[in-house]
Parts: C-alpha cells; structure tokens; sequence
C-alpha cells in the first residue's frame, strides 16, 4: 500500500499514518507537500491500494493538493480517502477528494473525515487526533482491511455513499497570510519548505501574497519563531468561528 498525504502542518500527516499503518505496516509513505513534489509521477496497479489524505480549506481539498494528486495514477486501484479539519467542518471535501480520485483512475472503497487540530485557530481542536480518536481511526482501519482482504461479492463494484454536496462550496481563500520580523535569520528554511514557493529564497522575510495559500508551515517550521500572523486578525477570527468549533466532532467512517 501506497500512503500518499499534502500535510502542511503535520495534522494530516499523523491522522493518515495512524490508520494507513494500521493496515498495512510496510506501507510505502510518500510526502507531496513539498514544491519540489510537482513534478513527480507515481503509478499504481490493480494489486496495489492507496491511501490519500489532505486537509480541509474552506471545506474543500486545497487546490494545490488536487493539481499534485494528479501526478497519481491508478489501474482500477483500490483507494481509501482521508480528508483531516479542524473541528468546523469538511462540507464538499471527501466528496471532491472522491470525484478527483476516480478520474486519476482509482477505485474508492472507503473514506475518513477526522479531525486535527486547527492548523490557524489552534485553540481548535488542540492535541488532536488524541488518544481517543487514535482508538476510532484504528478501528476504521481494521474494517478498511477487511474489506480490502475480504472483499465481500459485489463490494467493490459498489459505489460509496460521501457526504458533501456538488456544486461544492465556493472557498477563495483566507485574508490571514504570515510575515517575518527581526528575529529572522534569513536560514532559509522557510523557503525551502513552502509548498508553493511563496517565500523568495533571496529574502524570506518577504512573502508572495498571491501565491500563499495561507497554510501555516512556515510558522512551523522557522526556528527562530520568527513568522506569525497579525494577532488581531486571529483574535476576530478566532471569536467568530467560536459557535461552529466549539463542540468536538468525531471522526466519520464511509464504507
Ligand atoms: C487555509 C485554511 C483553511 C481551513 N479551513 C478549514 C475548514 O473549512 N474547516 C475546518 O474544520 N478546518 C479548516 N482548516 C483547518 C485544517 O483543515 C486543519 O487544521 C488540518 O489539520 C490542517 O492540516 P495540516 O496539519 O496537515 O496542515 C483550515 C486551515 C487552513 C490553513
Ligand atoms: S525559517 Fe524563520 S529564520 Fe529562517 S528564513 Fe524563514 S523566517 Fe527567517
Ligand atoms: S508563505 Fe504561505 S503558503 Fe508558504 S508556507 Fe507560509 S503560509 Fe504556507
């Protein structure tokens, strides 16, 4: 099994591994945040399985993740989907992620919607997936498994039902971009790792407006902690999602 994820802030990454390794232990892991990721293609057969999984933006998969997901190609492969958010909600994504997965070719058998902790508004979900969903997600996992072992006659032929509406939710992006102040030590390492070269590696203090994506990594990753977000426009953002974030989702299974 193939388990491929765009994980800007590590949320993604560590849900897809917990149930993706929970199948399948020796599952090859392949990272497609990173911009020098573009250009790479993978191919995969009907005796192989993958598992995609990407955050929610605006309750829709980022863009940039559905163009690098396109660099992935099944043969009627079996694929499970995973789309991760931060205890809003993922509206149209694991319905887009879905549509998006059968034109490159794959066979979806099942999908995930859980949660991580929200990667701008992190008093959102914050130290999840905890314990408590690792328990959920593993138990996803070993009905996934089954299902991929033991197909039962006519499973795979049969369409998933996904939550989530088409036309999706339009989502233009979000006003709250990261700057870099004195502290930055021009490392570069922020550069480096944005994955869509909005940092110019001559001078990272400076940003890309319009090709940030608003993803949050260069916040983690600087080591200096030198990148951040205007305080004030997180504090009002963080006050008018309170009523839709507060009560803790679950983690959903679609099988
Ligand atoms: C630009 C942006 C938009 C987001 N939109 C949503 C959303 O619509 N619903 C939600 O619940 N979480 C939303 N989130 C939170 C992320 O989906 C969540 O934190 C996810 O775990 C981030 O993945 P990562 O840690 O792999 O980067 C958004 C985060 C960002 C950066
Ligand atoms: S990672 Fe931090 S210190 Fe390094 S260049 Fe980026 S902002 Fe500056
Ligand atoms: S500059 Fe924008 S797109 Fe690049 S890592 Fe920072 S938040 Fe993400």
């Amino acid at each position: 099994m193939y388990i491929v994820y765009f994980s800007p802030t590590g949320g993604t990454r560590k849900a897809a591994e917990i149930i993706g390794k929970e199948i399948d232990s020796d599952a090859t892991v392949v990272d497609i945040t990173p911009y020098s990721q573009r250009d790479k293609r993978y191919e995969l057969n009907s005796d192989d399985a993958l598992l995609v999984a990407v955050p929610v933006y605006g309750g829709r998969v980022p863009a940039i993740a559905i163009e690098r997901l396109k660099c992935i190609t099944g043969h009627e492969t079996p694929a499970i989907l995973v789309v991760v958010y931060g205890n809003r909600d993922y509206d149209d994504a694991l319905l887009e992620l879905k549509s998006a997965m059968e034109s490159n070719g794959f066979q979806v058998i099942a999908g995930i919607a859980c949660i991580a902790e929200h990667s701008i508004m992190r008093v959102y979900a914050q130290g999840r997936p905890d314990d408590t969903d690792q328990i959920v997600l593993k138990h996803f996992a070993e009905r996934i498994k089954s299902k991929l072992e033991n197909p039962k006659k006519g499973e795979t032929t049969e369409e998933i039902q996904i939550k989530g509406n088409s036309p999706y939710k339009i989502y233009n992006g979000v006003p709250i971009k990261p700057r870099a102040n004195r502290k930055c030590t021009q490392c570069g390492i922020c550069a480096e790792l944005c994955p869509v070269n909005a940092i110019p590696r001559e001078n990272p203090r400076e940003t890309d407006l319009e090709k940030c994506i608003s993803c949050m990594r260069c916040i983690a990753v600087c080591p200096q902690k030198a990148r951040s977000v205007n305080p004030l426009k997180l504090f009002m953002s963080i006050r008018a999602f309170r009523k839709k974030c507060k009560d803790e989702k679950e983690p959903e299974l679609f099988i």
